[in-house]
């Protein structure tokens, strides 16, 4: 089945220029604007704009175990309708995805369940360095440097000295420091106040777990990415190891701060706590200069009852990959960053960081994961139009121009204005970690 889609302005890996994209089965297979291309399929898309598929490189689908609060077929409708084609999903699920068989049972698992593409961390504990080493079929090995939700946790310093010594595959953290956490969880014990989440997992926590990672991933010459930076100091040092470092920022810690918790209390709970304003500031800054090249969603759904329940008590965590890149198009629209930005962060910086085969960018031989956007739509996020399990949003009631409108996976329209296809079925995504991503054109 040919597909044609016309008009449309195309984000381009050499920039933006209006053509046509001609898909062939599940590739992209001619990018031409003025070839009379026949197809099955032609799609008026002028006025659009066509991106490739957000690849978010950090979600948690709860699937085996905690599933009442979202799964793989709930948690990639979710992502098809924001213009995700392809997920990369943390191991904190119960059972943990720690060893080969885990991630077998798992990927065979989003086979029979998921509309988008997908790709599994391995995730480490202080026993399981040779199953880190001989895990493949994963974009690499998560560590839990600090506990966040289930009981991964790697703080031993002999451990972590083993996993960054003797594993090759590229390793990125949760970094929260266990003893800070711990100390300041002392000092405010008997707090309800929502508040103290950011006083209890602090700057001082996140900043010397990202130290004490990158010292790791420096001294054992590691490729090591650091997931949702929170604090404008952890930029600082990332930015001084541009050489072997890539990082990460999430919506929540760039659009929300401290003072959202008189408005959205324990729904803007999350681990990493959100921080300050002048933290959202240089987050943005780190992003614009290229310290921080990928934004991803840590999509970490909970029930609203179980979000309601009073703090401490309530679990970190809130749903986002559905909204993630209209989010970030409103910014595009505000005039705050462009779409090509837009791209490199949420496309083809991921796509480098983790070795993708063939995915993250509109070229000749990659996959058709494609959606097409509307700059000029304006629409308001409501809770009960969510497609997550959870049904929520921390930005409900927010108005937001610029919209995904069509999204395809490996050449299937699986979103279509509010429709999504629930036959389709993604395929497991491909890593090839011998390119070295980002880190061998930097080392
Ligand atoms: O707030 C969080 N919730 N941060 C994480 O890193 C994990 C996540 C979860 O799985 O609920």
């Amino acid at each position: 089945m040919k597909t044609l889609i016309q008009g449309a302005t195309v984000v381009l890996p050499e920039g933006t220029a209006k053509t046509n994209v001609l898909i062939d089965g599940e590739k992209i297979v001619e990018i031409d604007p003025a070839a009379q291309i026949t197809a099955d399929e032609v799609i008026d898309a002028t006025g659009l704009h066509l991106l490739p598929g957000v690849i978010d490189d950090q979600v948690h689908f709860r699937d085996p175990g905690l599933t009442h609060k979202e799964d793989l077929h709930t948690g990639s409708r979710a992502c098809v309708k924001g213009g995700v084609t392809t997920f990369l999903e943390m191991p904190n699920t119960a059972p943990a995805t720690i060893s080969a068989e885990r991630l077998a049972e798992k990927l065979a698992l989003a086979a029979t369940k998921c509309v988008v593409n997908y790709g599994f961390y391995i995730g480490a504990t202080p026993e399981n360095v040779e199953e880190l080493k001989a895990a493949s079929r994963t974009p690499g090995i998560k560590i839990f440097i600090g506990s966040s939700t289930g009981d991964l946790l790697v703080d031993d310093q002999d451990a972590l000295e083993r996993i960054f010594a003797e594993t090759t595959l590229p390793i990125t953290a949760h970094c929260e420091d266990e003893t800070t956490v711990r100390r300041n969880t002392a000092e405010l014990a008997g707090t309800s106040d929502v508040a103290d989440h950011s006083r209890i997992r602090d700057h001082e926590a996140a900043i010397i777990a990202t130290a004490r990672a990158i010292d790791l991933a420096f001294r054992h010459d590691h490729r090591f990415h650091v997931l949702h930076v929170s604090t404008a100091a952890e930029t600082n040092l990332i930015a001084d190891h541009r050489e072997l470092i890539t990082a990460e920022a999430c919506p929540h810690h760039l659009f929300f701060n401290v003072d959202d918790y008189a408005r959205l209390g324990t729904l803007v709970q999350m681990n990493p706590s959100i921080k300050t304003v002048d933290d959202n500031r240089r987050l943005w800054r780190a992003l614009l200069d290229g310290t921080i090249q990928v934004i991803a969603t840590d999509h970490a759904p909970h029930t609203l009852a179980e979000k309601q329940v009073d703090y401490p008590k309530s679990p970190s965590g809130l749903p986002a990959v559905e909204n993630s890149l209209a989010l970030l198009l409103d910014q595009v629209h505000r005039g705050h960053c462009t779409i090509e930005q837009v791209v490199a962060w949420m496309c083809d910086a991921p796509a480098r960081v983790w070795d993708l085969v063939n995915k993250g960018r509109i070229e000749r031989g990659y996959d058709a994961d494609l959606v097409l956007v509307d700059l000029n739509k304006t629409a308001t996020i409501h809770n009960a139009e969510q497609e997550t399990k959870s049904k929520w949003s921390p930005w409900d009631g927010e108005t937001l121009t610029g919209w995904p409108v069509r999204t395809w996976v490996m050449g299937r329209e699986v979103f279509r204005d509010g429709t999504i296809d629930d036959d389709a079925r993604g395929k497991e995504a491909q890593f090839d970690h011998a390119r070295g991503g980002f880190w061998k054109t930097r080392a």
